[in-house]
This record gives C-alpha cells, sequence and structure tokens, in this order.
C-alpha cells in the first residue's frame, strides 16, 4: 500500500492551524465575560496590540472583515462616502456590509499595480461641500495588497495619503490584515508603518496562524466608540480570552517567521515564471501571496488539474490564481508545488 501524499493547501494564509504553543495556552487561559471588559486575556491583548502599534488602545473582532466594518462604521454615518481602491476586499470581499448595514457609499478609485491608490485620483474623488454632494468621510488603504500580490506599501504613502486625507478633513483607516508581513519585509516597526492612520485593523488568524480574531486599533476615543458598534454587529463576546490567549502566543513568535513564508513565496514565483503558461513577475512578490496568469488555458481547469494533483491555489477571475505561503508550508512543500505544476501545464491531456 503506498502512502497518501499530504495535500498543500496554498489557498490563503487563512488556512493556517494553532501551533502547539497557542493550543495550550488557549487551554490555560484566565478567563472573564468581556461583555463586561473582564476578561484579563483579552485585556491584555488589547494592551499589547496598542502598544505594539503605536495607538492609544484596541479591541479584538471576530474577523477582519468584522474589523473593518465596525471601524468604517465608527468613521462614518449613513449617506457618507468612503473611498476605498477598487480592488480592495473592503469593496469585493466584505459582501458590500458597510453599504447594506450601515449605509455607507463606497466611492471607487482605482487600484495600481502596487497597491497604492494615486493621489491625485483620490483628490479628484473627493467631494466639495455641496447640497446635493455626499460628505466624504474616510479614505482606505490596504497594505499588503491581498489581489495585488501581496504588494507592500511603504510608509512615504501613508504618510502622503494621510497628509492628503487629513487636509480635506477626511480620516484614514488602514485595512491592515496583513500589516506584519509588510513590516517584516520592509524591516520597519509596525508602529512606524501605522503612526500615520486614524484606524486600523490587522488578522491574527492569517500568517500568525490564530484559530480565530483580528484587532481594531486607533484613538481611545475612536475604540470607545468602535465598542459599541462591535456589540450593535453581534460581535461583543464573552469569555472570549480562550481566543485573545491564541493572539499574545501569535504576537511573541510567529511574527518574525513571517520572513520564512515571504522567501517561500519568491522561489515559488521564480520557479513559477520559468513554466510554460504562466505569467507571473517574481519581482512584484514582496511578501507570501503570488498572484499569477494562465495564459492560453483556462485557469479554472489548471486550478482542478493542480487540485486533483495535490495543491489546492485560489481562483481570482479570468485568467488569475493564487498561491499563498504560510506556517506549515516548507521549501521542500514549494519544491514539490512547482514539479506539480509543471506536469499539470506540460500535460497534453485534451481536458487542459
Ligand atoms: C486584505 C484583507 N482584508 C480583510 C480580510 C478579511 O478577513 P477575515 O477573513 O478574517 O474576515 C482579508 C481576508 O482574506 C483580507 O485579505
Amino acid at each position: 500500500m503506498t502512502t497518501p501524499t499530504r495535500t498543500i493547501d496554498l489557498r490563503s494564509d487563512t488556512v493556517t492551524h494553532p501551533t502547539p504553543e497557542m493550543r495550550r495556552a488557549m487551554a490555560e487561559a484566565e478567563v472573564g465575560d468581556d461583555g463586561w471588559s473582564d476578561d484579563p486575556t483579552v485585556n491584555r491583548l488589547e494592551a499589547r496590540a496598542a502598544e505594539l502599534l503605536g495607538k492609544e488602545a484596541a479591541m479584538f473582532v471576530a474577523s477582519g472583515t468584522m474589523g473593518n466594518l465596525v471601524s468604517l462604521l465608527t468613521h462614518g454615518t449613513r449617506g457618507d462616502e468612503v473611498i476605498v481602491g477598487d480592488e480592495s476586499h473592503i469593496l469585493l470581499h466584505e459582501v458590500g456590509g458597510a453599504s447594506a448595514l450601515g449605509g455607507l457609499v463606497l466611492r471607487q478609485v482605482q487600484t495600481e499595480a502596487n497597491g497604492t491608490l494615486d493621489l491625485d485620483r483620490v483628490e479628484a474623488a473627493i467631494r466639495t461641500p455641496g447640497l446635493g454632494f455626499p460628505t466624504t468621510r474616510l479614505l482606505c488603504i490596504e497594505n499588503t495588497h491581498n489581489r495585488r500580490s501581496g504588494r507592500v506599501i511603504g510608509p512615504w504613502y501613508m504618510s502622503d495619503a494621510a497628509s492628503l486625507a487629513g487636509g480635506f478633513g477626511l480620516a484614514v483607516h488602514l485595512d491592515g490584515a496583513r500589516i506584519f508581513n509588510a513590516s517584516i519585509a520592509l524591516d520597519l516597526p509596525v508602529a512606524e508603518l501605522v503612526q500615520d492612520v486614524d484606524s486600523l485593523s490587522f488578522c491574527l488568524s492569517k500568517g500568525l496562524s490564530c484559530p480565530i480574531g483580528s484587532v481594531v486599533a486607533g484613538t481611545s476615543d475612536f475604540i470607545q466608540r468602535a465598542r459599541k458598534i462591535r456589540r450593535m454587529v453581534g460581535g461583543a463576546m464573552r469569555q472570549v480570552g480562550i481566543l485573545a490567549a491564541a493572539g499574545l502566543v501569535a504576537l511573541d513568535t510567529m511574527v518574525d517567521r513571517l520572513k520564512d513564508d515571504h522567501d517561500n513565496a519568491r522561489r515559488l514565483a521564480s520557479g513559477l515564471s520559468s513554466l510554460p503558461g504562466m505569467r507571473v513577475d517574481p519581482e512584484a512578490v514582496d511578501t507570501n501571496i503570488v498572484v499569477f496568469a494562465v495564459v492560453n488555458r483556462d485557469a479554472g481547469t489548471v486550478a482542478d488539474a493542480l487540485e486533483n494533483a495535490g495543491v489546492r491555489v485560489s481562483r481570482m477571475g479570468g485568467p488569475m490564481l493564487r498561491m499563498v505561503t504560510h506556517y506549515g508550508i516548507e521549501e521542500s512543500d514549494i519544491d514539490r508545488t512547482l514539479e506539480i505544476a509543471e506536469t499539470v501545464l506540460t500535460s497534453r491531456s485534451s481536458a487542459l
């Protein structure tokens, strides 16, 4: 009998499992009722995250989607306009929650290849005061950028964007689901990278490998108001220190190792770029996400063939596929993936 080979799951860094140390910390976590701010482990995680991010306060939430939703609803009110990238997660992958639940209007600006929004275009999208116009309230930036192959946006851009926004009375929210990947890639303390934004959310349950959870950070006043919105959307939890315990372990042990994921992603992109029928620029891979195009074949069929051969990838629409490296994916898995991809792409099967 042959031993079945393990599936290499590159669909997302959300497929990561908690580490043994996280599981131990979760089992032993001291808990209380977080609805009354009584959970000491949550309180410790929030204080630690705020300190790390250089913000006055922070709040644990169930997911990145909830973190963005609560932040947007805290910044704006029904009828207000929020500027987002046309390839942003907030616009494309969060079920339109800010509009559906908060009445906010999402105004799209083209996302550049490097994940930024051109600031002249942003300025042009800001409404002038006028009876017939909605009020532009907020600018959202995504760093690293999911659909732009995990591109990292540097501090110079964050600072320019914030000064443009501030000049027009807008706040800036950062969808920093993977901000620790950006900080590691730039070799900059995360606080320096987020110092110019008014609020941000980051995910514990992606490259940092926690089972559940994200954190929103900002001024004490912002977080106090955000706590009320979190409760409104059903996000106030009780003995949630069990989850926060994993978050504390993640911040202590899982940030520096993100560099391994970045090295693996670069190795993957460079290998893919030499295969026939793949279009990928390894130079554009800053962190752990490799978005690439399949040429002359149907991307869905290629994804299915990869899956049948033991490699799971995610579809990004049209010819685009995505592979994401993470905890649990080793260099040997990357080499195996490249072997499988080569076999699939050079197959003469009529299904391809
Ligand atoms: C950039 C970005 N923001 C927000 C989210 C949402 O996070 P969650 O899946 O925890 O809701 C994701 C998830 O992949 C993401 O990539």
